[in-house]
């Protein structure tokens, strides 16, 4: 599972260029399978989550092939019959999900594992099965495999208890095959979402509402291929930006997606960071020591987002006061707790989604084990603040999203080797 040793307490310094971002690519190398020509999709992180999806797309009869910046994508030879997916990549990443979106639009049987994903909480998928539903699509689960038969699919009024990215991604993928108008309400409005619906208007899809709650597709349009640049990662440009917090650093976040990052940047702001974004990317600079923010809650777009919330409890372990976080969009976001508190962190987790956070003046460098993603490179900037030697064992979650971590925090001078 691999491991990153880090030595801390280097403020990090210098410009370092954001990768592709993960959730964006993903839902539009999916999409790729509707265009009746090949795409070219640029700017896909080198990720293992990517690699898993490509793999999984060539495993139906899709063809793939690495050009210098990204992947064109051929799906003319993938049946219009029936698919099958299963294995690891499925059952390991929650995003295999959205092949089916894309799948019951093009053939009419598609067996599939239960997809998988970061264990940071229950993870249910049946917001997409409700919908999917609603569009003509038949689900019935045998022997730990689901299948859904979709003869013909149809626009349907679809109405989201609560936003979700996935569904409203495999709604959207399903929508634009359906017959006729399909009506989203309640979308969820984070960017990726926006990226997929550009890749597909790129393609030919009449979309409305883009960006927005309420998501208007006009299906059945035929789709045609195109060039489509994946945009700069946020999450990834997040964890720099409160790394940088963190360690009292001086950073240039190149191709940094600031337009995005509102909530971000304004809590980078609150916690004592100099910020300036603009188009080129984002430049910070880390007070000597984090402001404690009094409370902070996640949500979905554009409140601050709940893949960033690991890292900045990370930050605020040696904020000056005290800080309080809500997490409500994943119950198990808490469990690097025990691993921050093993380094000399006082956090206190309450009610499961509430952490309560005394600043202490520095963290203990300490032998701490990545449980997933977005947690095991919290545990990595807790390193870069730390005093001594850290060490993050099962570091090949944090290689599900980030392209290569060492490389990325060694460009701005840190102490950070694999291995
Ligand atoms: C996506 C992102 C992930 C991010 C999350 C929230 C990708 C590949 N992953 O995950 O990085 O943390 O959005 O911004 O884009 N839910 C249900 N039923 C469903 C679907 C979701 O109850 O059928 C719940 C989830 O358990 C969660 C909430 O809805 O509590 C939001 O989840 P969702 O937005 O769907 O997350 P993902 O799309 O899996």
């Amino acid at each position: 599972m691999g491991s990153i040793t880090i030595q801390g307490r280097v403020p990090l310094q210098g410009t370092v260029v954001i990768q592709g971002s993960k959730n964006a690519a993903l839902p539009i190398l999916a999409a790729g399978l509707l265009t009746s020509e090949e795409s070219f999709i640029g700017n896909c992180p080198h990720i293992s989550d990517v690699f898993r999806m490509l793999r999984l797309m060539k495993s139906i009869g899709c063809e793939i092939n690495r050009q210098t910046d990204g992947y064109t994508v051929d799906a003319s030879r993938v049946s219009r019959e029936s698919v099958r997916l299963t294995g690891e990549a499925v059952a390991g990443m929650r995003s295999s999900i959205c092949l089916l979106g894309a799948l019951v639009g093009i053939c009419g049987e598609v067996i599939m594992e239960p997809p998988g994903g970061c264990a940071i909480g229950a993870r249910p998928i049946d917001m997409h099965i409700e919908a999917l539903t609603k569009m003509g699509v038949t689900f019935s689960f045998q022997n730990g495999m689901m299948r859904a038969v979709a003869p013909e699919l149809h626009g349907a009024e679809i109405r989201f208890g609560k936003k979700s990215v996935g569904a409203t991604e495999n709604c959207i993928l399903a929508a634009v095959s359906a017959e006729g108008k399909t009506t989203i309400q309640n979308a969820a409005t984070e960017p990726e979402v926006s990226s997929l619906c550009h890749f597909l208007t790129q393609c030919g899809a009449e979309i409305e509402g883009i960006g927005t709650e309420e998501l208007t597709v006009y299906g059945g349009k035929k789709l045609y291929g195109t060039r489509f640049t994946v945009p700069a990662d946020r999450i990834v440009a997040g964890t720099y930006l409160m790394s940088c917090i963190g360690t009292g650093g001086d950073v240039f976040l190149e191709q940094a997606p600031a337009a995005d990052m509102t909530a971000v940047i304004l809590t980078a702001a609150r916690m004592g960071g100099k910020v300036w974004a603009g188009e080129e990317g984002i430049y910070v600079q880390g007070p000597i020591r984090p402001l404690p923010v009094p409370f902070l809650k996640t949500g979905s777009y554009p409140e601050f987002p709940t893949d960033l919330q690991s890292v900045l409890l990370a930050v605020e372990t040696v904020g000056d006061g005290e800080t309080i976080i809500e997490e409500t969009v994943f119950e198990n976001r808490f469990r690097i707790a025990d691993d921050l508190n093993r380094m000399g962190a006082k956090i206190e987790v309450c009610e499961g989604n509430k952490a309560i956070v005394q600043g202490v003046p520095y963290l203990k460098g300490a032998n701490v084990t990545a449980c997933e993603l977005r947690g095991g490179a919290a545990l990595v900037t807790a390193g870069l603040m730390a005093r001594g030697k850290t060490v993050v064992n099962d570091s090949s979650f944090i290689y599900r999203g980030y392209e290569n971590i060492c490389r990325d925090f060694r460009e701005l001078g840190a102490r950070i080797i694999s291995g």
